[in-house]
């Protein structure tokens, strides 16, 4: 052992040590922390719920551990909890106990979200509220929009969003979030909105999302599956970016006042290229499938849960994402206290 070190520096010989070594920044943990250039802190995270009809319901969604599906009375503490631990929104999807073709329940005032709603905002007065405004989990056929002859149409889908949309303001929504990904929904929802009185209420857009396979738990969870095809005919192909800057562009001139990339974790390049091209904040969902993956692999062993969510989520701020939608935000805020 000991020649072997001799012979090694012998090698080295006329070595001159260098000047530079960025080691020297990552000897200690407060040192490492003085120079982070990303932070993560739950204020700027979303936390998504899921509410069905019912009473005393609280579901396992077998694909995601730790999230469920919440009936009204159940959803009230669990929003509390949500305040209290210092995030600062929820983003609701309502699964109504009834669908039909045109996703009726989507936009009616007393529907499932609309009292969620308003549930939301009786117990947790603090927390910001997001609706989706989507159909796919109204629908009976499971699809985002209005479906004739086995296609989405586009135009006549947005007079629903739209009346999804004023619903949610209604019943209390501080913002919308439509992720339909029909054209133009936007600019109708906007329409929409200012009509109804409600300039003042944000629009925070899924512009960039991909038609992607990590939505596979979100649809158990949101009961939400096509019953036919596939979503490959509204929502982007995994290959582009260019045109996910056209969407975000288009989002823009329609009126939307936030921008989302979606999912978050395969789409890194994309995030930081919209960073770039927008002033408007950037969200990124953090979607279902990154969430199962890691909760999957540390259920066998193969990872370390906190660290490896820790620097998933960490990776989507150096990106550019100014705002995380996320089913982790609860633990982050338990593991940024610990
Ligand atoms: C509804 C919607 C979906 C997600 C958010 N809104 C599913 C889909 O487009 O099929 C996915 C969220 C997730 O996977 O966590 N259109």
């Amino acid at each position: 052992m000991a020649t072997q070190s001799v012979e090694r520096q012998t090698l080295l010989q006329g070595f001159v040590p260098p000047v530079h070594r960025p080691r020297r920044l990552r000897g200690s943990a407060v040192m490492r922390e003085l120079v982070a250039e990303t932070r993560l802190d739950v204020a700027s995270m979303i936390y998504p719920l899921f509410v069905v009809e019912g009473r005393g319901v609280k579901n396992d969604i077998g694909s995601m551990p730790g999230v469920y599906q919440w009936s009204l009375d159940q959803l009230a503490g669990e929003v509390r909890e949500v305040e209290s631990a210092g995030i600062p929104a929820v983003l609701l999807f309502g699964i109504p106990s009834h669908k039909d073709e045109w996703g009726t329940e989507a936009y009616r005032r007393d529907g499932i979200v609309q009292r969620a709603i308003a549930t939301v905002k009786e117990h947790a007065p603090k927390l910001m509220v997001v609706a989706d405004v989507c159909l796919c989990e109204y629908t009976s056929h499971g699809h985002c929009g209005v479906v004739e002859g086995g296609r989405v149409l586009n135009d006549p889908t947005l007079e629903l969003l739209a009346r999804t949309a004023v619903s949610q303001v209604e019943a209390g929504a501080d913002m919308v979030a439509p992720s339909d990904m029909m054209d133009a929904r936007v600019r109708a929802i906007r329409q929409a909105l200012d009509e109804a009185g409600f300039n003042e209420t944000p629009i925070m857009a899924y512009s960039a999302k991909y038609a992607s396979a990590f939505y596979g738990p979100f649809r158990e969870a949101a009961e939400s599956a096509p019953q036919f095809g596939d979503r490959r005919a509204y929502q982007m192909d995994p290959t582009n970016v260019r045109e996910a800057l056209k969407e975000v562009e288009l989002d823009i001139q329609e009126g939307a006042d936030m921008v989302m990339v979606k999912p978050a974790l395969a789409y890194l390049d994309v995030i930081a290229r919209v960073r770039d091209a927008v002033k408007l904040p950037v969200a990124a969902y953090n979607v279902s499938g990154e969430y199962s993956m890691v909760k999957a692999a540390a259920r066998l062993g193969w990872l370390e849960e906190k660290r490896a969510a820790l620097e998933i989520l960490t990776a989507i701020k150096r990106a550019g994402a100014d705002i995380i939608i996320t089913y982790f935000a609860k633990d982050v805020a338990r593991w940024l206290d610990e």
